[in-house]
């Protein structure tokens, strides 16, 4: 076997969540990441017919049965995950429908997944739907979209229109916008399900109050379009209280997808 810690997956894991760290959106062990892997990436790393440990996941997901997912633990610190990736990730395969998750690594102080792991793996399952290509989902409290969440309403249109206008970078880089969901009781089947549904119609879905989840193919898509997300927020923050001169038009917005070739959302311009 190889060693795991040296595994691409993991290094650009325990990466990307430092990372997130720095941002400021993970503050004590608020955030949570899963990414799915194949058997191939992670047969030469662990061994697959040794299962450590079994953890009830109480809900179901047959479409995802025996896929393999490496996923933060609950209440593991973003800041320390670089220096104990053993204790705060954890590589698991779903088994009997989604209803079980087998531990093949990780946990190691005995811990589990992620209180989120049902918006997690539902958000899979969504988005797997519309784009077989995705691999990661990522939960995080970047400061600037939350505070929007406080003063700006939630119609998820013109919540998405509002961040579209902030700065031109963000309808090339998320054309099929953020749904958003208005505050509900977090760690919950509920919370899944409703994160999982809004899922299906675009990669970012804003928790009021709370935080925000990205999607993406990669961690480095998730982490942009969080990124890009929460400075169109900070941008937004900046200047909801000025007189606002000129803005980014509907009709601005238009060319810069049509230029870059996005898929703007339907029925989102004017
Ligand atoms: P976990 O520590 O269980 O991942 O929870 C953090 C969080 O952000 C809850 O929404
Ligand atoms: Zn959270």
């Amino acid at each position: 076997m190889k060693d795991i810690m040296t595994a691409p997956f993991l290094v650009k894991t325990v990466r990307t969540i430092t990372e997130m760290y720095r941002h400021g959106w993970d503050e004590r062990n608020g955030g949570n990441v899963s990414l799915l892997l194949d058997e191939v990436e992670v047969k030469d790393y662990v061994d697959i017919t040794k299962v450590l440990r079994t953890i009830p996941t109480g809900f179901e997901a047959p479409e995802l049965d025996g896929r393999y997912f490496l996923v933060t633990s609950t209440g593991s610190y973003f800041r320390n995950v670089q220096y104990e990736p053993e204790k705060d990730l954890g590589l698991l395969r779903l088994a009997d429908g989604g209803r079980t998750a087998e531990l093949l690594w990780g946990y190691e102080d005995g811990g589990k997944f992620t209180s989120e792991f049902a918006a997690h793996i539902l958000s899979h399952k969504s988005r797997l739907s519309v784009d077989p290509q995705n691999r990661v989902i990522m939960h995080s409290h970047p400061a600037n979209l939350i505070a929007m969440t406080y003063v700006h309403g939630l119609d998820e249109r013109e919540f998405t229109r509002t961040l579209w206008r902030m700065e031109t970078e963000c309808m090339i880089v998320f054309p099929d916008g953020v749904n958003v969901l208005p505050w509900m009781l977090c760690g919950t089947n509920e919370i899944g399900e409703a994160t999982a549904e809004k899922m299906k119609t675009a990669r970012l879905v804003v928790w009021a109050q709370h935080g925000i989840y990205g999607a993406g193919s990669d961690l480095d898509e998730a982490f942009g379009l969080i990124e890009t997300a929460d400075k169109a927020a900070e941008i937004y923050l900046k200047i909801a209280h000025l007189p606002v001169k000129q803005t980014l038009t509907d009709e601005d917005l238009r060319l810069i997808a049509g230029h870059f070739g996005g898929k703007v959302r339907e029925g989102w311009l004017d």
